[in-house]
């Protein structure tokens, strides 16, 4: 678990390499890990994640045209588009979600400059770390940066702004947490988001507590069409559940009482998808109370019944992660872990005593490869700052 090196110096040096001029502003979005709400954005209930200090960047100069021209690091790969011809790249997947994100900035009334930029992240891609959510937050802060409108939108719109970019550019039907929070995440804090009225409320994240990360490295293949079929399993329970619930529009409106006065309307399966989601709500709410009040024991008893309604009900664990999650259990310190993000596979977060970071990593090292036989990785970190724009000039 080795520290993160600030890594704007050596941008700003590729950015005079390859430009020839300096650049204006670098624009920051995190990462995200969620301590839990799991599947309950899109049903417009509750989630409680936190930024990571694990960012995507871009380092930028405005032009005078429209033309965006953009190099990135990792991918070891330039692209450019023209602002007034957006068009969607079937070659280079990445620069999408950034097409998107300035296609929904002028959708919302924006005016946007071209600008030159080298972008770089360190975001695990496809972990479930939502590198995906970063990579568009950190673009719109790019734009507006470049195109003087940095204060046009305030931070819910601007979230709003990087999923639709997800949802009708690049075509993946996320909820709205990894965009949210990575635009509104606070140092020290968990960000109670309602995803229903978008009203949020940080709760600061107890001194006493740390977070460890552990990515499986395993597969994530299903975790597209599984989220899309456990989406419309949930539409499908709603619609079943309204003729006895008049006026519910989501499963953020049924409780579990009213569910399981109900539980006869619905097949098995869909009962247990709405058994996950209608106990994760009740879960969110309780662990924000317990980490207000400083009760670790309870936060990870939370975070341990969450991760077995994802892997019993909603079905969306896999035996590397039931591993990784096992591994985390078996260090001295662990309070609770589960399953974070989407599932089938990336990454698995741990509550845990300070100091007893290295123990759980050492745990998951030892234990995790003899099960599965793939090397984890293995993160600590902080909850971190949310999005910003640092002025280089
Ligand atoms: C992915 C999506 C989020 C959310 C989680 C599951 O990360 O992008 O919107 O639905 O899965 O909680």
């Amino acid at each position: 678990m080795k520290p993160i090196a600030d890594r704007t110096p050596t941008m700003v040096q590729e950015f005079k390499n390859f430009y020839h001029t300096s650049p204006t502003h670098v624009a920051i979005a995190p990462g995200r890990v969620n301590l839990i709400g799991e599947h309950t954005d899109y049903n417009e209930g509750f989630v409680l994640p936190v930024a990571l200090t694990r960012d995507v960047r871009f380092v930028v100069r405005p032009r005078p045209d429209r033309q965006v021209r953009i190099t990135s690091l990792e991918f070891d790969a330039s692209a450019d588009f023209d602002l007034d011809h957006l068009a969607y790249d079937d070659s280079t997947l990445w620069i999408n979600y950034i097409q998107g994100v300035a296609m929904m900035l002028e959708a919302e009334g924006l005016r946007l400059t071209g600008m030159d930029a080298v972008l770089s992240g360190n975001v695990p891609r496809g972990s479930g770390l939502s590198s995906s959510a970063a990579l568009e937050v950190a673009a719109a802060k790019a734009f507006m940066a470049v195109s003087g409108q940095l204060d046009a939108l305030d931070g819910p719109t601007i979230a709003l702004v990087a999923q639709r970019a997800e949802n009708k550019f690049v075509g993946v039907q996320c909820g709205i947490m990894d965009q949210f929070i990575s635009v509104l995440g606070k140092a020290g804090h968990a960000l109670l988001i309602d995803c229903r009225s978008l009203d949020y409320e940080l709760t600061p994240f107890p001194a006493d507590a740390s977070l460890v990360i552990g990515n499986t490295k395993a597969s994530r293949s299903l975790a597209s069409s599984a989220y899309n079929e456990r989406r419309q399993e949930c539409e499908t329970g709603v619609d079943l559940l309204r003729p006895a619930l008049p006026g519910i529009t989501a499963l953020r409106d049924v409780s579990s009482d009213a569910l399981e006065a109900n539980k006869d309307r619905l097949p098995e399966t869909i009962y247990r998808r709405c058994r996950h989601v209608v106990s994760e709500d009740e879960r969110v709410l309780t662990m924000a109370d317990a980490l207000g009040r400083d009760d670790l024991a309870a936060a990870g008893r939370l975070m341990d019944a969450s991760h077995a309604s994802l892997r019993d009900d909603y079905e969306v664990s896999s035996p590397a992660l039931d591993a990784m999650v096992e591994a985390m259990h078996s260090a001295p310190g662990c309070y609770g872990a589960r399953l974070t993000g989407a599932g089938f596979g990336g990454c698995a977060v741990a509550l845990v005593e300070p100091g007893r970071e290295q123990s759980v990593a050492d745990a998951i090292y030892k234990y995790y490869p003899k099960v599965t036989n793939i090397w984890p990785d293995v993160y600590a970190t902080p909850a971190a700052d949310g999005a910003r724009v640092i002025e280089l000039l």
